[in-house]
């Protein structure tokens, strides 16, 4: 059976082209993102190592570790990373985990048999400070992921961490969110002073809380 939704993210320790790590700890108090991509000097995943670069900043702003983790070796991930580098113009600076026994890939069930017997799926799995799963996304190898949505999921993952709200479809950081089921109308003033729209009984509305 997979890693589930409020699942423990499995720890373990792996050699990295950052050293070696203990994952637990290397995430500390962190929000983390731990990828999968089936293969080092490949296109998409080219791409995808260096757009995770790019956005360095974006993640260290939401307070959240990535840590990125195929079937190659490290000495085959560091070769590799200079391509990175120099063909999407950046730095990469985060841990890419050596996987060789397939260990982590095995751990987190990235790889899926029936797509390939031998290299990961694109799996993406959300972390939070105290170590559950709050979110999965798993692609195929030919589609590389959308960063932007990424970068959303967390956002909104974080504020319902921090407030009692869910974002809608199709949010993004500005629009309004949903006020909880769990929040009794009589306690909306005092929870969402921005205001807030009651548009069903079960569908109520307020500006996104800071
Ligand atoms: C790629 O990254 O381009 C890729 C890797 C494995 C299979 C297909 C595409």
């Amino acid at each position: 059976m997979g890693l589930r939704i409020g699942d423990t993210a499995p720890n373990f320790q792996a050699d990295t082209t950052e050293g070696k790590i203990d994952f637990h700890e290397w995430l500390g108090d962190s929000w983390g993102i731990l990828y999968s991509h089936p293969a080092d000097f490949t296109p998409v995943c080219t791409t995808e190592i260096g757009r995770t670069a790019q956005l360095k900043d974006e993640f260290a702003k939401r307070n959240t570790k990535v840590a990125v983790v195929s079937v190659d070796d490290v000495k085959s991930h560091n070769e590799w990373k200079k391509d990175v580098n120099e063909t999407q113009n950046t730095s990469v600076e985060f841990p890419i985990i050596g996987d060789e026994d397939k260990k982590v890939a095995n751990l987190y069930d990235m790889i899926h048999e029936n797509a390939s017997e031998t290299a990961t799926v694109r799996s993406v799995f959300f972390i939070g400070p105290d170590k559950k799963i709050k979110a999965t996304i798993v692609y195929p190898a030919s589609t590389g992921r959308n960063f932007a949505e990424i970068l959303r999921v967390i956002d909104s993952l974080q504020l319902s961490a921090k407030h009692p709200v869910a974002t809608p479809a199709d949010w993004v950081p500005g629009n309004d969110v949903i006020i909880g089921l769990g929040v009794k109308d009589e306690e909306i003033e005092a929870k969402f002073p921005k205001g807030h729209k009651i548009i069903k009984p079960y569908l109520r509305t307020t500006p996104q809380p800071e």
